[in-house]
């Protein structure tokens, strides 16, 4: 699907036309995948637009650029307050907001330090992807995730994603929603953009970030309304067979927020219905985010209004 244009897209410190948000083919990332990047929604509650967990986003852009040595001009909150800006000037939401920090022109070697490095804030229509109520099916990957000391899992990295694109086309033309990668150790690790969470015995468990995978933001907010809920938490290896015998399984992520799992290589999870704990964090979860209970981890910034467009409840297929 085209990417809906919005009017600017932030550079380097200044907003500039959609159009010249260009770069050269000879730019280090083009060739050697030098880019690391976020996510992040931007929902329209009643109270007006608001970014879901913006510094903890911001927070772990300049972490995963500081693993690749990339030096970065802008401090956390100034990055926050230019994805304000970018949000508030281009007037569109609900939206997805995609920072992203990379190698530019400079150098044409493997060797990225001398290469500028570009930072970009791009935000485009995005909507409710209705997870609330539909479960999707999976399938275990053929495809490992990548291993310890090879890409590193807690980078949100282009690079890595070349891993997720194995996992998600395979999956795809295979008839599944999604793939689910096992680590090197064959231990559950997580999907193509998504951790994974499995209900067994009343228990909540998901893959510890040793097993790559990204600490993914929503993945924290879970857990945090999990222990908001009284639900007992367990950070453990999965082993592959527990999918199949799990009560429950749910995925989360910005674009899938809290999406469960309705069979795994055929085999249903517990009934193949939505089972109890994941409506309940479901509820949870989109209560805060739609602005129907109250904020009370503070995971909603609001974005200073300059138009009054009305909020449009468009449906668009998810992105990473
Ligand atoms: C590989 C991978 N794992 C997990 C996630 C979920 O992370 P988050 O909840 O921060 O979007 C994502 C999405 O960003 C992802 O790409």
């Amino acid at each position: 699907m085209a990417i809906a244009k919005s009017e600017f897209i932030w550079h380097n410190g200044k907003l500039i036309p959609w159009d010249d948000a260009e770069i050269h083919v000879m730019s280090h990332v083009v060739h050697y995948g030098s880019s690391v990047f976020e996510g992040i929604r931007c929902y329209a509650p009643p109270a007006g637009p608001a970014i879901f967990r913006a510094p903890e986003h911001m927070q772990r852009l300049l972490d995963s650029a500081k693993v690749y040595r990339m030096d970065v001009d802008y401090t956390r909150d100034q990055l926050v307050k230019a994805m304000m800006e970018t949000v508030a000037s281009n007037g569109t939401w609900p939206c997805y907001v995609r920072p992203i920090i990379f190698r530019g022109y400079g150098d044409a070697g493997v060797t990225a330090l001398n290469s500028p490095t570009e930072v970009y804030i791009i935000n485009y229509p995005f909507g409710y992807l209705g997870g609330e109520s539909e479960a999707c099916d999976v399938c275990v990957s053929s495809w490992t995730r990548i291993a310890p000391n090879t890409l590193p899992a807690m980078a949100k990295s282009g690079a890595n994603y070349m891993n997720s694109q194995l996992i998600k086309m395979e999956a795809n033309l295979n008839g599944f929603a999604e793939g689910i990668a096992l680590d090197v150790n064959g231990f559950v690790s997580e999907g193509s953009g998504v951790n994974v969470f499995v209900v067994h015995r009343e228990k909540l468990i998901t893959a510890p970030l040793g097993n790559s995978v990204l600490p993914g933001i929503t993945r924290d907010s879970v857990l945090q309304i999990a222990h908001d809920l009284g639900i007992p938490i367990v950070e453990q290896m999965i082993p592959r067979e527990m999918l199949y015998i799990a009560d429950e399984a749910f995925f989360t992520g910005t674009a899938a927020e809290v999406t469960p799992i309705r069979s795994v290589d055929k085999i249903n999870v517990g009934t193949g219905a939505i089972g109890p704990i994941t409506r309940a964090i479901q509820k949870e979860f989109y209560a805060i985010v739609r602005g129907e209970k109250s904020d009370r981890h503070g995971w909603l910034t609001p974005v200073p209004l300059r138009t009054k467009q009305p909020v449009e409840r468009v449906r668009v297929p998810a992105a990473v």
